[in-house]
């Protein structure tokens, strides 16, 4: 993908990882991405201004009192460009970020930074573990902010364990991808669920199913970055940058889901439902006996799919459903959606180990309502979710 056009801001803090960001600026060069570089003064420490500069064909900033324009260069550099990437992200920088401290150029500019922003964090395994260090970048995730996880191995300061700069390709690809993202959903109010409801049968046990919530949370989160008002239903506990409702049974979902049906404009249910719950739910743990076996009664649960689609009657809301199936996928999936009558089905292969079920990937065929029919390759289920949003949009 050329990146003509576009404007990519490059923080640089102070780690030894310094010296491999020469490598992700001359990447950028090459896609025809103007680079904006601007360092800590600590990084000063393992890299130069002079290297920067050449390969940025940029100033490079580092000094907030360096001032020689009328308008800051926090400012500035925090307007002209379309994604900032901090590599190697500290220890130090990550929290300073975390709790709003604008203490140098880089962090001011940080804290000055409205659009979509990722860390790649490069520091000793320690200090990674370091529970501060960890709530911190919790705290970023769940505001947006993307995390492209260390590496583990050999580290430069001696120890082994996690703490490697991830690959350049890896903080390329990712700000690639993020690029990628328009503000297409601006406006509209997005319903995604996720996550596999958990029936009680007693106090101590429960049916459930191998759902991660994975799928859900990735179309939620590219909704959100399309500009969209996101909700996202959930039996995950989730730290995002949008509204979270967390449930537990079908029956719990069912009312989140009405809660928000009026007032949404897309729901897309990747949440594995229950389609039984025990019937007779036991107060008490239940007792082993002396019979050999248990006999379980289930009810069926409301398909709450198919209930939120016959209410769809003037048809003003786009309602898409996931289709989990082990074998023949898209004959059951075209079954599926004329039965539930939804507007969008996503099929997905749940024999397969390599995608679906907890898988960070998927690889799924969208069926829509008129026949038509589209297959997306096996991706990250990030990718997949943008993919889904952008047809879903165009259709
Ligand atoms: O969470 P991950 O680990 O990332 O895995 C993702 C996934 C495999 C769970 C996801 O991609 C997926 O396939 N979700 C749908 C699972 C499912 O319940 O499929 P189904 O074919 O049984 O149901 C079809 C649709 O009806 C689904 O949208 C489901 O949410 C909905 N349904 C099902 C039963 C029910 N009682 N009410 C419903 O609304």
């Amino acid at each position: 993908m050329t990146l003509e056009g576009k404007t990519v801001l490059i923080g640089i803090t102070g780690g030894i990882a310094a010296y491999k960001i020469c490598e992700l600026i001359r990447k950028f060069q090459k896609s025809g991405a103007a680079t904006r570089v601007v360092c800590t003064p600590n990084a000063m420490n393992f890299v130069t201004k002079l290297t920067l500069q050449n390969l940025s064909r940029n100033q490079v900033y580092v000094d907030e009192f360096d001032v020689k324009e009328w308008k800051p260069e926090h400012i500035s550099l925090a307007d002209e460009s379309d994604i900032m990437v901090i590599a190697p992200a500290t220890a130090n920088t990550i929290s300073k970020i975390a709790n709003g401290i604008a203490d140098n150029l880089l962090t001011s500019i940080a804290c000055a930074f409205s659009k979509q922003m990722i860390f790649a964090p490069a520091m000793n395994c320690n200090m990674w573990n370091n529970s501060a260090v960890q709530d911190n970048i919790t705290k970023l995730k769940s505001k947006g902010y993307e995390f492209l996880e260390p590496e583990t191995g050999f580290l430069a300061c001696g120890y082994s364990g996690k703490g490697r700069l991830c690959s350049i390709d890896k903080i390329y690809d990712s700000v690639v991808e993020n690029l990628k993202y328009s503000k297409l959903l601006e406006g509209k109010k997005v319903v995604v669920t996720s996550g596999g409801t958990i029936e009680d049968i007693d106090p101590v046990r429960y049916i459930s199913n191998y759902s991660s919530g994975k799928m859900g949370l990735a179309i939620a989160r590219s909704a959100k970055k399309m500009g969209a008002e996101t909700v996202l239903i959930t039996t995950k506990d989730v730290e995002a940058p949008f509204k979270v409702v967390k449930v537990k049974s079908a029956l719990q979902m069912q009312k989140a889901l009405d809660d928000e049906f009026e007032t949404s404009d897309i729901i897309i249910m990747a949440a594995a439902v229950a389609d039984y719950r025990v019937k007779n739910y036991s107060n008490q743990k239940l007792k082993k006996t002396s019979e050999d076996e248990l006999v379980l009664e289930l009810i069926k649960n409301p398909d709450i799919l198919q209930t939120l689609c016959s209410r769809n009657k003037g048809g003003n809301k786009i309602i898409a459903g996931f289709c989990a199936e082990s074998e023949n996928l898209l004959e059951n999936a075209k079954e599926k959606i004329s039965k539930k009558g939804c507007d969008f089905l996503i099929a997905n292969d749940i024999s397969r180990h390599d995608i679906g079920f907890s898988s960070e990937y998927n690889e799924v065929t969208i069926l829509d309502k008129n026949g038509g029919m589209k297959m997306f390759e096996k991706n990250s289920k990030d990718v997949i979710a943008r993919e889904i949003l952008e047809y879903i949009i165009k259709k």
